[in-house]
């Protein structure tokens, strides 16, 4: 049974966190296991975990030194009507990092306001702004849940979840050095066993493993979209499923950046896995997924002509566009195929739901 939720999280800790990434890579993607031990969740491969996390300490002091209070003041939550003191408040509920459309009004500052300016930053330019500390609910935005995908399948970790997470990190346009809230929370601050991870389920809306044992799955997870395959596998091993499972990963570069490594190699080894890999700055110029699709075009074609299902996870903004306009492509030189048809072919995988997409 999962009776947590949103308004009632479970109040996990992290058991393990380990960097997947090599010293050198160009950035921080870290394997982390979560305990669910007594929380009653029960998960699928290809569910996720929404994690709530804690703002930064620090950014909470310059909010409150920002807004002249101390963080003793009691105050009640608008949305939730709990009373707590208004430093919990910053560091569990409250966005610190976009301001709202109150703030800004209250502030009344010019309507396109500079878009990195967080909260605090724009009670500093407006010093002598009216406002009471009972009254900051009502003008930040909601600290939202992250969303991870589980990769751990619960046959072989009963009481345990397994998440790949791409630490994120970035310089404003001051140069400022910024982190992701929600994942400088988990790949950083948080205290191993220690810190409170309040987390619940998220189920997928259909992206999972076929049902039928014997049916062939085409997984495509650059970087972190590698995260719900690990747990696929991982189910398919335990269930010692016949169909075929080719994965095609990428990411910048081999040396540092191929997650879970072994464990992809060792099915290939035992035959259990077709794997094809896109190390996009090895060489001269970009290999990214969709290429090695294109080169395995024959076999691809053959695979879904023959009933396989096609997942893809991981970016929304480019890769997931691409992988699908490559896949029609293929559709259109393989299957012989006007253009119009292609995407008619695509679209019946999807309504088929053997198109199966998880991107963000
Ligand atoms: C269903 C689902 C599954 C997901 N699974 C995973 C997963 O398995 N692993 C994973 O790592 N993530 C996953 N995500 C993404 C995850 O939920 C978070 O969105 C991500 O970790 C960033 O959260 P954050 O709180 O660290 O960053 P936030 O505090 O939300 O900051 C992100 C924001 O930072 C800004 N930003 C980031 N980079 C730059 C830049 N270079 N320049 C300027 N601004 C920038 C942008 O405004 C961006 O919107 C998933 C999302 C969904 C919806
Ligand atoms: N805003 C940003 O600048 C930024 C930067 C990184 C990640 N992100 C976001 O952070 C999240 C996690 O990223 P991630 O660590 O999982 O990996 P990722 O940054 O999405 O990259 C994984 C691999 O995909 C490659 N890639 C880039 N564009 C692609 C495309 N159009 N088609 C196919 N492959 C492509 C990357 O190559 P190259 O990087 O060599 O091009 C890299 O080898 C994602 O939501 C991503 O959008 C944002």
């Amino acid at each position: 049974m999962n009776q947590h939720n949103r308004l009632s999280p479970f109040p996990s800790r992290i058991l393990e966190r380990k960097l997947l990434t090599g010293g050198e890579s160009t950035k921080k993607t870290y394997h982390l296991s979560l305990d669910l031990a007594g929380s009653g969740i029960a998960y699928a491969p290809g569910d996720s975990v929404a994690i709530l996390p804690e703002n930064d300490p620090l950014e909470v002091d310059v909010f409150l030194k920002a807004a002249g209070c101390s963080g003793n003041e009691e105050i009640v939550d608008s949305r939730s009507q709990e009373r707590l003191s208004l430093r919990s408040y910053l560091l569990r509920k409250a966005n610190l990092q976009k301001p709202s459309p109150a703030l800004l009004k209250m502030l009344q500052t010019p309507s396109l306001p500079g878009e990195e300016q967080t909260p605090a930053e724009w009670l500093l330019s407006a010093p002598n702004a009216p406002f009471c500390y009972h009254e900051i609910p009502s003008l930040l935005l909601p600290l939202l849940p992250r969303f991870y995908s589980i990769a751990s399948s619960q046959h072989l970790f009963p009481d345990e979840v397994h998440l790949t997470i791409a630490h994120v990190s970035y310089l404003s346009s001051k140069g400022k050095l910024r982190y992701g809230v929600g994942t400088h929370f988990l790949c950083d601050r948080a205290e191993i066993e220690t810190t409170e991870v309040p987390l619940y389920l998220q189920p997928s809306h259909g992206f999972k493993l076929p049902s039928d044992p014997n049916a062939s799955i085409i997984l495509v997870g650059p970087g972190t979209g590698i995260a719900p395959y690990r747990a696929f596998l991982q189910e398919r091993l335990y269930k010692k499923t016949q169909g075929r499972n080719w994965l095609f990963f990428g990411e910048r570069h081999r040396k540092h950046d191929f997650y879970y490594a072994d464990f992809w190699l060792s099915l290939e080894k035992q035959g259990r896995l077709r794997l094809d890999l896109a190390f996009s700055r090895d060489g001269a110029r970009k290999i990214y997924v969709q290429h090695r699709m294109w080169e395995n075009r024959k076999d691809l074609w053959e695979w879904i002509e023959e009933g396989a299902f096609f997942y893809v996870c991981g970016d929304a903004k480019e890769m997931a566009k691409d992988v699908e306009a490559m896949l029609q492509k293929i559709a259109a030189d393989q299957g012989g195929l006007s253009e119009e048809d292609a995407r008619r072919k695509i679209k019946e995988l999807r309504a088929q739901k053997r198109y199966l997409a998880d991107v963000y």
